[in-house]
């Protein structure tokens, strides 16, 4: 079946959050498209172009001609978009023991949007054709943060995960050790922007990560897209 659209988990009065899967000729009036597969996304109609596994596009009329699934995200409403924390979002450091305490970092509910079959190799772009394929379960959540806020520094994560910017400016940075000045590399995020896939894969279902953080240039909502093995 094409076009079958479902609100997505985090979707609001001030976010609109829609999932759209086996989009065909489906108009888009003003949202960040993700795609949320591991085959090419074809945008446009006289100029088709395409939106690589995993990437990301900011429509404002125009269609996705072709896909498989992805997320259209757009924020509706900025006035108080920054009470996240007051309707239901949840402050990291409720989660995380040693999350720092004065760290404004919140997190929407999570959305489970189903399955999907790719080799984790070419997820990272360490391999171009696959070789190995598997399932995972596909997560994406919401993250929000004000102006100048500093994301946490980490390398440690049971899935592989992107992120997509939504809201206003971020970065993704790495870093060579848990401290910010040992930065080497900075990956700035505007709106409607994914970075590439910084894991690498070191066994079947492990990976590493550099230390990494989110950085929140100004007020931000970002897409966490996480793919967990399957058991
Ligand atoms: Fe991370």
């Amino acid at each position: 079946m094409t076009n079958e659209v479902r609100k997505l988990a985090f979707a609001d009065d001030f976010i609109y959050a829609e999932l759209v899967e086996n989009p065909r000729n489906f108009a888009v009036d003003d949202a960040v498209v993700v795609n949320l597969s591991p085959r090419p996304l074809i945008t446009g109609d006289e100029h088709p172009a395409i939106v690589p596994a995993w990437k990301s596009t900011w429509l404002k009329g125009g269609i996705i001609r072709d896909g498989e699934k992805a997320a259209l995200i757009k924020v509706r409403r900025k006035t108080n978009l920054g009470g996240a924390g007051l309707r239901g979002w949840d402050w990291l450091g409720n989660r995380i023991r040693s999350f720092p305490r004065d760290t404004p970092l919140y997190i929407s509910s999570f959305d489970h949007a189903g399955t999907v079959r790719t080799d984790p190799f070419v997820f990272t772009n360490e391999r171009s054709t696959p070789e190995h394929e598997q399932e995972f379960d596909l997560r994406l959540n919401l993250w929000w943060s004000p102006g100048d806020t500093d994301c946490f520094i980490h390398n440690e994560h049971p899935f592989l995960e992107v992120h997509t910017q939504i809201h206003g400016i971020g970065r993704m940075q790495k870093f060579r050790e848990r401290d910010e000045s040992t930065i080497y590399e900075d990956v700035v995020l505007p709106i409607g922007a994914s970075h590439d896939p910084f894991c690498r894969v070191t066994d079947e279902n492990q990976w590493t990560y550099p230390w990494h953080r989110y950085y929140a240039d100004t007020d931000s909502i970002w897409l966490a897209i996480e793919l967990h093995p399957k058991a």
